[in-house]
């Protein structure tokens, strides 16, 4: 219980909480499916409100925070869950509005750029626009955007901005580098491939992303996320950051888009911010589990009807600074849990969801630096439940599910990646903040 609150909660009381942490994504033209601006919008859909808060599906924040902490927490605190409900408990009443303040944009949470950062060096278009189909269905799209520039440089930071705010739900992609004359043109073999579909076999084959001679161009994994209202991490000068070749393209993974009543266009983009001098500590990556560099054990098949716990662990070689951490499962994911063990025996939290939600994948950044020992182990478990009482379930009744074979992706496969970005650790980066 919430000891405090007023005899009487009115929308003086709520209002303030939900245009810090609904209406950014709740208005016209973006993510959220309704308004939540006025007192009538927030009226109209006040017992779902109450639901939705009580039970911490909103706003969307997948992490327990009371395992480990990041930048750009969206959460409430019980207090404020508590005005929630009690507000509509009494009926949602109006109560005197007068002391609102006018609705202030900038108060909402919002992405975007530090404007420190002035306009972008380049832009990456997608070549061409995509068709969102008016059929009420998600759609999980991988797609290129390839690049030229005038010569390989240093990439400071690089923002995916999608054309389409109200449809595009998240994106993570990777970035492609082809070694000079690897390749004659980035751009051939572009499409939008619909990751259901059946017929993409091999969807970066089919988008064409191999050198001219048919072997694997350099691939960095995890280099763009977007997720509507968090911004891209600017991490302070010289620390993170990343080569870029003059040729190469923006691999699009997963583009997201929510479902529409209508058909619809998206055109998006990518902004890039290029570095003066080679990045002093260059970002790295350590990749766990399918297609990474550590194997799930046991290897990742999940019957139907069974509810099954897969682990993957890889040791740290040398000491480490971590920046980000980005967990990736798809539907039949339960829960996340990921730790390193270090020599020393203490555990170092990196993440737990309790309550893993496809819908909702994240790159995670640490408020600061985080430093890993060397010969610590990364220890991921993962819960899958490919029963019938997992709402996601793809399919009814449940079938096998498998990682993918080779680079063949749909999302009614499985997998099980962690990715951790980092930089190799000096003395003192624990105190290093990485907040813009
Ligand atoms: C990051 C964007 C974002 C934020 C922030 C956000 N929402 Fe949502 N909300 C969504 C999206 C998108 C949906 C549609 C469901 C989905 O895709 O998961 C949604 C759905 C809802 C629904 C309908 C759920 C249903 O099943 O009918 C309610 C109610 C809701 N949000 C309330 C809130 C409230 C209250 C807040 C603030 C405390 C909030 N949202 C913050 C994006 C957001």
């Amino acid at each position: 219980m919430v000891q405090g609150l007023p005899d009487t909660v009115t929308f003086a009381d709520v209002a303030p909480i939900i245009r810090k942490h609904c209406t950014g994504c709740h208005r016209p033209g973006q993510v959220g499916p309704f308004p939540l601006i006025s007192y009538q919008d927030v009226r109209r859909k006040a017992k779902t409100v109450r639901k939705m808060v009580v039970g911490r599906w909103m706003p969307p924040w997948p992490a327990d925070t009371a395992y480990s902490r990041f930048l750009g927490e969206r959460t409430l605190t019980a207090r404020q869950i508590a005005i929630i409900a009690k507000w509509v408990d009494q009926g949602a009443p109006a109560g005197d509005t007068s002391g609102l303040a006018r609705l202030d944009p900038s108060a909402w949470t919002q992405g975007g750029m530090p404007p420190g950062m002035g306009p972008p060096d380049a832009v990456v278009w997608l070549p061409e626009p995509f068709f969102l189909p008016g059929d009420n269905r998600d759609h999980f799209i991988i797609t290129k955007a390839p690049f030229e520039l005038a010569r390989d440089t240093f990439l400071r930071a690089v923002e995916y901005v999608p054309g389409n705010r109200r449809y595009a739900h998240h994106m993570n992609a990777a970035m492609i580098s082809y070694a000079a004359g690897a390749k004659k043109d980035p751009g051939k073999g572009f499409a939008y491939i619909d990751a259901d579909s059946t017929k993409s076999l091999d969807a970066y084959a089919e988008l064409g992303l191999q050198n001219d001679d048919g072997s694997w161009p350099l691939l960095t994994p995890n280099m763009v996320n977007y997720l509507p209202g968090l911004s891209p991490p600017v991490y302070p000068p010289g620390i993170g950051g990343y080569r870029i070749a003059r040729q190469g393209a923006f691999l699009l993974n997963t583009l997201h888009f929510g479902p529409s009543m209508r058909d619809t266009v998206d055109r998006s983009r990518f902004n890039l911010w290029f570095g003066r001098v080679p990045p002093e500590r260059p970002m790295k990556e350590l990749f766990l589990g399918t297609l990474g560099s550590s194997p799930v054990v046991p290897a990742l098949v999940v019957p139907p009807d069974t509810v099954m716990t897969f682990r993957t662990s890889m040791r740290v070689p040398s000491d480490i600074s971590v920046l980000s951490i980005n967990p990736h499962l798809h539907l039949l994911g339960r829960s996340f849990l990921a730790y390193a063990v270090a020599s020393s025996g203490d555990t170092i939290p990196l993440i737990r969801i309790p309550d893993w939600d496809f819908r909702w994948q994240f790159a995670y950044t640490f408020p600061r630096m985080l430093h890993i020992p060397g010969n610590s182990v990364i220890q991921v478990e993962v819960v899958m439940d490919n029963t019938a009482a997992n709402p996601n379930n793809p399919f009814s009744p449940p079938r096998t599910a498998l990682a993918p074979a080779g680079r063949h992706m749909r999302t009614t496969d499985e997998m099980l990646q962690f990715f951790v970005n980092y930089v190799d650790y000096r003395p003192g980066d624990e105190a290093i903040e990485l907040g813009q």
